[in-house]
């Protein structure tokens, strides 16, 4: 005779693919802010860019310079990073 009562079934957990990281909202505009804070503080701190001012086109060749020594971004990320260099740090 086999037992009577049935073992609790296993719980079903959703896939984890549902809570995938990636599924942040894209919009067309990114948070400079927080690109800033996430990618620019890899290598050196911050304070390295609040002391820095400069035009947009002074940011954008700070951040080839950046990319030249070893600063991965995305375009689209790029494109964020310096409007909110050029706003906040003119
Ligand atoms: C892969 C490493 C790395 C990352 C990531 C990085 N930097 Fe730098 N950064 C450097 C190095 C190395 C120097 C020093 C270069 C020198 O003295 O010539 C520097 C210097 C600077 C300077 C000083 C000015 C200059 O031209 O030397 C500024 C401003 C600066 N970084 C901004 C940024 C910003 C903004 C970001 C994010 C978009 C960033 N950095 C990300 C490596 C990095």
């Amino acid at each position: 005779m086999q037992g009577t009562a049935s073992p609790v079934p296993p719980t079903l957990t959703p896939p984890a693919a549902a809570l995938s990281p990636t599924s942040a909202p894209v919009t067309g505009s990114l948070d400079g802010a927080a690109l800033v804070q996430e990618y620019c503080t890899e290598c050196h701190t911050l304070n390295r860019v609040k002391r820095t001012s400069g035009s947009a086109a002074e940011w954008a060749s700070i951040i080839e310079k950046m990319v030249g020594e070893g600063l991965e971004v995305t375009g689209q990320e790029k494109q964020a990073i310096l409007a909110y260099l050029a706003q906040t740090y003119p």
